[in-house]
């Protein structure tokens, strides 16, 4: 059975509340189940994880090395942390980043991914499909 390791960034809990027009109006549970039905109908297995610490991320990571795939949405680490780059990129499992919004169509300094290079791909824009799409690209 493939294991996929889900990892929210920074401010991820509180979605649901946290600018809906932006991010919808999902919690991060509700999203999480939708992520576990979708894994499970495919025979595979998710664990989850959120943290508002950098490295606590890293170690999550780290902890996630040897999964089959492991879909990140770093938040707004995304666009500042040079120790989540070298994690994603001293790892063999293949990242997937992930954001809820479309971060190219929103203020220039989330146009920067310093960890885009070192992940398999990237999906943005698709609210809570961005997670999906990126389940499917892994399973
Ligand atoms: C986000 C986009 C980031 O720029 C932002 O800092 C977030 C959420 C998204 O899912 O759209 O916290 O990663």
């Amino acid at each position: 059975m493939k294991t996929i390791a889900v990892i929210h960034g920074p401010n991820l809990n509180l979605l649901g509340s946290r600018e809906p027009d932006t991010y919808g109006s999902q919690t991060l549970a509700q999203i999480n189940a939708g992520i576990e039905k979708a894994a499970q109908s495919r025979g595979a297995a998710c664990t989850f994880f959120q943290s508002n610490v950098e490295g606590e991320l890293v170690n999550a990571l780290q902890g996630a090395a040897n999964t089959d795939g492991i879909i990140l949405n770093a938040a707004a680490y995304t666009h500042t942390s040079v120790a989540l780059r070298d994690a994603i990129a001293a790892i063999a499992a293949p990242v997937v980043e992930v954001h809820l919004s479309n971060v190219y169509a929103r203020e220039d300094f989330r146009h920067t991914s310093l960890i885009a290079p070192v992940c398999h791909g990237s999906i943005c824009g698709f609210g809570a499909q961005s997670y999906m799409l990126a389940l499917e690209a892994l399973l």
